[in-house]
């Protein structure tokens, strides 16, 4: 898997959300940038930066209407303030060879930055060349907010994950809409205390909780809740996967809540066998354990047969599933669900009848 991203935040902090509209203003054409799409900014960019980072108040960076190009940036912390608002009313433009140079897997990166918000704006990451990378990374930060955010890749770009959670805590995506080749949202080891709500994706790969389990010792992803879906066309709906490898991963406290499926190849699924290299013997005795997750009110459409899919292993199987409310139809007929070492409850009315 490649990790690179769009946008990468690595940090300690960042908490969006603030008005700060008496802050000073640094506007990114006083540091030299030019909004005609072809000059390089970068260094006007950084500059501005470095400034806002060094105020010892809150401060606004303000890029204006236009055309920004810019090579990939670092905007790096620590700062001397928590407090920096950085307003986009233009668009900042990726060179068209951007992946092809530098070494900095990132185009757009923040780290060990405390308090900042990012509001408006379109990042172009011009990646049809080239498109292989994650859209918006969040690895190592706590309480990041998502708001209104809206990716759009080809359905058939190869891992341009939409948003990719990991090794953090307190992460909130609200009214965000991801079209991609890839999942709309994959949540990594060590995700915590996560929400996700009001959401729509299509094109994609659907919601993922994983893959998990790809190393022996890994933090385990727990607290996740994922509220109020639109699925649309895409290869998955609400997906837990973990490798069939050893190790001391979990996946618990899930909470899937008023979900909508329309033509999901597979909408509801955990798949505990995940193997591409097709090294994961049976035997294998402590696998990542899937534990308490729950799917409510999830209707909609399949575009297959299958549409409850809960494929655990024998030695570790899924423990303290329930289908409360899930009606999911295909051809106009309910789906199927199957079942293999998956343990729960259903309450309501749930179609396909269950297999638990
Ligand atoms: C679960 O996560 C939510 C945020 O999504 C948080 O408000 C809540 O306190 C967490 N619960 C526990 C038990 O940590």
């Amino acid at each position: 898997m490649n990790n690179s991203a769009l946008l990468s935040l690595l940090c300690l902090v960042a908490l969006l959300h603030q008005s700060l509209a008496a802050s000073p203003q640094f506007n990114v054409i006083q540091f030299g940038a030019k909004p005609d799409g072809r000059t390089d900014s970068t260094s006007a960019f950084l500059a501005a930066w470095k400034q806002a980072c060094s105020s010892t108040r809150g401060v606004t960076l303000y890029v204006p209407k236009g055309r920004f190009l810019t090579r990939s940036m670092l905007f790096k912390g620590p700062c001397r303030n928590s407090a920096i608002f950085i307003r986009i009313d233009g668009t900042l433009v990726a060179p068209s060879d951007i992946w092809a140079i530098g070494n900095n897997p990132n185009w757009i990166e923040f780290q060990y930055v405390n308090g900042v918000t990012i509001s408006g704006g379109v990042l172009d990451g011009k990646g049809a060349p080239l498109c292989q990378m994650f859209h918006v990374v969040i690895n190592f930060c706590q309480n990041v907010k998502l708001q209104g955010v809206r990716i759009s890749a080809p359905g058939n770009s190869p891992n341009t994950d939409g948003i990719h959670i990991q090794m953090s805590t307190g992460v909130t995506v609200v009214n965000t809409k991801v079209a991609t080749g890839d999942d709309c949202v994959s949540i990594g080891p060590g995700a915590a205390n996560l929400r996700i709500e009001n959401f729509a994706c299509g094109p994609g790969h659907g919601i993922s909780i994983g893959s998990l389990g790809k190393n022996v010792n890994e933090p385990g992803v727990q607290n996740v809740t994922v509220k109020s879906t639109t699925f649309t066309g895409t290869t998955n709906g609400l997906r837990i996967k973990s490798w069939g490898k050893p190790s001391n991963g979990f996946a618990r406290n899930i909470l899937f809540q008023h979900a909508t499926m329309n033509n999901v190849q597979n909408p509801i699924f955990i798949d505990q066998r995940y193997c591409p290299d097709r090294n994961c013997p049976d035997t294998v005795k402590k696998r990542v354990r899937v534990s308490d997750v729950t799917y409510q009110d999830i209707h909609g459409t399949s575009a297959t047969e299958v549409a409850v899919n809960f494929d655990c292993s024998k030695r570790n199987p899924c423990k303290g599933i329930r289908l409360d409310n899930v009606r999911l139809t295909y051809n106009k007929k309910p789906a199927v669900a199957s079942c293999a070492n998956a343990d729960g409850t259903t309450i309501g009315l749930v179609q396909p009848g269950s297999c638990l």
